[in-house]
């Protein structure tokens, strides 16, 4: 465990909160930078030995800026302790504690926040209410509670003035981009904090998160392994959203799956299929399955929560993405570039070969690794390489436009690649898609037959 920090109010001002991350930053960077350095005199031993101390440290001091800032750097760090399979070891042990362990607001404030919103004493709606909360994370904590009723529910209650933090850091982070931007053209990310700036205010309306509950509900009806908390609409409004209480392991917990008898390969399966029918059968997905909103029950079964980020994609993208797989199962290059371009990639040259180079480097040459070695996820290794050819390829003809639906689904498939290496997964993401689209094209629907298909396999 962490040393406990308890809930400080956060630096509000725009400044002092860009100050604050970027000396941590600049903090982490520097200690690299030596470490590199003096390596010419004091050997590769050495080396390696301080880097692992500067990783811990590193992780430590992020850990500490963004519970001390709290917004959206919590966000970036439960991302980052998402991908063992690019980050080392100490970040991921020390970050993790950020998906779900932030320091709570007392109780006291949660049930000020709970009693202004459903507008009644917290008695008269529960029976009982835990005054810990189960879980904290980034934009708020989650309490179980008990209804007049007796029904057993999990309370999700917005941070107080979180709102206001999160406006002033997309501020930053696009007023960063853009510095970026003007100080060197090939550096273009206002794609991604403009996709943030429209995504992330949306997750602090509870009433579109509960919406989106139902909605992927609706699109697993009938299918017994994976669990969408009911919403209470009843309970719930733009803060405070009060849903179906679900028990289950955390996903990352392989030894409490292990005492519940469940086979985390298996977990690893229907976590896969589940994903492959979101994005490829249903058009709407998960867009943050970091391990906080990932949780496993016996059978076995995979509970979702957190639908603040959920995305749609539409029929001409999926298609495309559809084609994409399809090549990539097939080792077809041109058809791979093909792909890249009709997605709405744009390279300064606009060229076949130079959408094939691109495609090839960025996931041709991963999958076609990935594909013969039998495991389901890629590792860090393939990862570098495939870094170091798309740099190359892009220092050379750089991309001047990328599909912004690709960001959410990139992301997807990256969180998806650092649980299956946790879980040891034997089901690749790209066959269970192809497997799919077999199914489809045989005109089977993926509900019931298809789906014990997809498992059995
Ligand atoms: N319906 C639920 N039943 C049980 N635990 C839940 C439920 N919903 C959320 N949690 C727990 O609360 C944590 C925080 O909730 P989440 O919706 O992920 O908040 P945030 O949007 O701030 O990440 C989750 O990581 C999970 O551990
Ligand atoms: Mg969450």
């Amino acid at each position: 465990m962490l040393s406990p920090l308890s809930r400080r109010r956060p630096p509000r001002n725009s400044i002092r909160r860009f100050i604050v991350e970027g000396q941590a930053l600049a903090r982490v960077f520097a200690g690299y930078k030596l470490i590199s350095f003096l390596q010419r005199w004091r050997g590769e031993e050495w080396a390696e030995a301080r880097r692992t101390k500067h990783h811990r440290w590193s992780a430590r001091l992020l850990h500490d800026t963004a519970v001390r800032n709290q917004g959206l750097l919590i966000k970036t760090a439960q991302f980052l302790s998402s991908r063992p399979d690019i980050l080392p070891d100490e970040y991921i042990e020390v970050l993790s504690h950020l998906q779900d362990e932030v320091p709570p607001e007392p109780f006291s404030v949660i049930r000020g926040e709970v009693e202004r919103e459903l507008e009644q004493p917290l008695e008269a709606v529960f029976r009982e209410f835990s005054p810990e909360p189960v879980a904290a994370a980034s934009l708020a904590q989650v309490h179980r509670a008990v209804l007049r009723d007796g029904r057993v529910v999990a309370v999700k209650v917005q941070y107080p003035g979180i709102e206001e933090l999160v406006r002033t850091d997309l501020d930053n982070i696009s007023r960063f981009v853009a510095v970026l931007n003007r100080i060197d053209k090939t550096l273009d990310f206002r794609f991604i904090s403009e996709e943030m700036g429209r995504m992330i205010p949306k997750e602090l309306d509870f009433i579109n998160e509960g919406r989106n509950a139902d909605a992927i509900a609706a699109n697993f009806e009938g299918v017994q392994d994976v669990v969408v908390p009911e919403i209470y609409w009843e309970y719930t409004t733009r803060r405070v959203l009060t849903m179906e209480y679900v028990k289950g392991v955390k996903i990352t917990d392989i030894e409490g799956m292990r005492r519940l008898g469940i086979d985390s390969a298996e977990v690893a399966k229907v976590l896969v299929v589940a994903f492959a029918e979101m994005l490829l059968e249903h058009g709407m997905f998960h867009a943050d399955p970091h391990p906080g909103n990932l949780l496993v029950a016996p059978g076995p079964r995979l509970l979702l929560v957190d639908f603040g980020q959920v995305k749609e994609i539409g029929p001409q993208f999926r298609f495309v993405f559809a084609q994409m797989t399809r090549a990539l199962m097939a080792d077809d290059d041109t058809a791979l570039g093909k792909t890249f371009r009709d997605l709405g990639f744009r390279m300064k040259q606009d060229s076949a070969s130079g959408y094939e180079d691109l495609g090839r480097a960025y996931v041709g040459d991963i999958s076609k690794q990935m594909l013969s070695s039998e495991r389901g996820w890629v590792s860090p290794e393939m990862f570098q390489d495939s870094y170091r050819d798309v740099l190359r390829i892009l220092r050379a003809n750089p991309v001047i436009k990328v599909p912004p639906d690709l960001l959410f689904v990139g992301r997807v498939m990256g969180l998806l690649n650092g649980l299956s290496m946790t879980l040891h997964s034997e089901t690749n993401l790209l066959v269970q898609m192809a497997r799919l689209l077999d199914e489809k094209t045989a005109g089977r629907t993926p509900i019931a037959g298809t789906r014990r298909r997809l498992l059995e396999a």
